[in-house]
């Protein structure tokens, strides 16, 4: 018997809490009756950091798991069968649930608390346990590799490549009008969208909010730029990233769709699991996608200059954590004991289509 559809409702709405690259939230549903199909919609994340669609199938894996911890804890078991018409084919996967006992997960009671803390962390250490409950997570799913840094030498390191992204925001203008793009400016207009990111979420201090207003303009930035605006920024980002307990990656061993997708699923495991320990988390990771573009893309998109810092970054990457372009970077973070965020990023509400089974 298939799914009632207001459990099947209930189930995405848990799916959609899962994090998106600037909250894009890139997925339509489509129920056919019988199987939900996942499709990724590719004009929500046209960013530069989306490479090949990336950081899209990276959120629609954290979604799966997110909507497989609410199945079981619902009585139901899910089974996603991954891009079954290939992998250029936006159809991402196809969800069965059918019916199974019951099965607690300790996860999900944080689905719904976890969210991205862009605050300054104390430097207090990870601890043994906390340690052992991140880096048991792939070992459990069988698959992908977590790098924990928790050493000052190498979290400075980590810090100060992953800070150069914010450099690259402010001088590559398709980089910088997205995230402008993407920026809920009041609470009205995050509530009218449901998307987006609410400047609250930003983690700035009540100047550095009106001063990054002004940054909107791209004839702005450049004037800024001549008098050393974009030299500065990543000053900030570095001592806020490096004052962490531990910056971690998480890798897969191909770069293939599906890796990011699976990669994605143990991402959203690892980040629940770093909510339960009481554990503030944020993606550091606009480097690493442009990394990727270097890698899979040619690095198109970005300038000459773009380019030499994207390469500079990778070599102080691979000083501490082994990279390279046969492995799948899903995400550079920073972990760490803080206060709560300053504000809490909202979802659209849930829109079910029909389609022919
Ligand atoms: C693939 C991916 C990449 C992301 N990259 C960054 C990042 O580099 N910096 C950042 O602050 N947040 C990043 N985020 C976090 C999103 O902005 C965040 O998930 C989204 O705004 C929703 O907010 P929430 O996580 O609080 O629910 C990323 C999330 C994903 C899934």
């Amino acid at each position: 018997m298939p799914v009632p559809e207001d459990t099947l409702l209930r189930i995405i709405e848990y799916g959609t809490l899962a994090p998106s690259g600037d909250n894009c939230q890139p997925w339509i549903f489509r129920w056919d009756g019988e199987r939900l199909h996942l499709v990724n919609d590719e004009k929500r994340d046209t960013s530069l950091y989306n490479v090949r669609n990336t950081a899209s199938f990276i959120a629609h894996g954290a979604l799966i798991e997110n909507m497989n911890i609410a199945a079981a804890e619902t009585g139901y078991e899910l089974k996603a069968e991954l891009f079954p018409r290939g992998d250029e084919d936006p159809l991402v996967a196809v969800i069965t649930l059918s019916q199974a006992p019951v099965k607690p997960d300790r996860l999900f009671p944080f689905i719904d608390k976890r969210c991205t803390n862009r605050s300054m962390y104390r430097s207090d250490e990870l601890g043994h346990t906390a340690r052992k409950r991140l880096m048991e997570v792939p070992a459990k799913a069988g698959c992908g590799e977590l790098f924990l840094v928790e050493d000052r030498q190498g979290k400075d390191i980590l810090a100060r490549a992953a800070s150069l992204n914010d450099r690259l925001l402010f001088e590559n203008r398709e980089l910088h009008d997205f995230l402008f793009h993407q920026i809920r400016w009041s609470r009205g207009e995050a509530e009218r969208t449901g998307d987006g990111m609410d400047i609250r979420t930003l983690g700035l201090y009540p100047p550095e909010r009106v001063a990054f207003r002004t940054l909107k303009p791209w004839p702005m930035v450049r004037f800024m730029n001549r008098l050393g605006l974009s030299r500065l920024l990543p000053l900030r980002s570095h001592l806020f990233f490096r004052r962490s307990a531990a910056i971690g990656m998480l890798q897969m061993p191909g770069t293939s769709p599906k890796d990011f997708v699976t990669g994605g699923r143990v991402l959203q495991r690892i980040w629940l699991t770093a909510t339960s320990l009481g554990l503030s988390f944020q993606p550091i990771t606009g480097i690493t996608f442009l990394i990727q573009r270097l890698w899979l893309e040619d690095g198109r998109g970005l300038s000459n200059g773009d380019r030499k810092l994207v390469e500079k970054a990778a070599a102080e990457l691979n000083r501490v954590i082994p990279i390279d372009r046969g492995r799948a970077m899903i995400m550079l973070f920073r972990l760490g004991r803080s206060g709560p965020p300053k504000g809490r990023s909202l979802r659209r509400k849930v829109v079910m289509e029909r389609t022919k089974p």
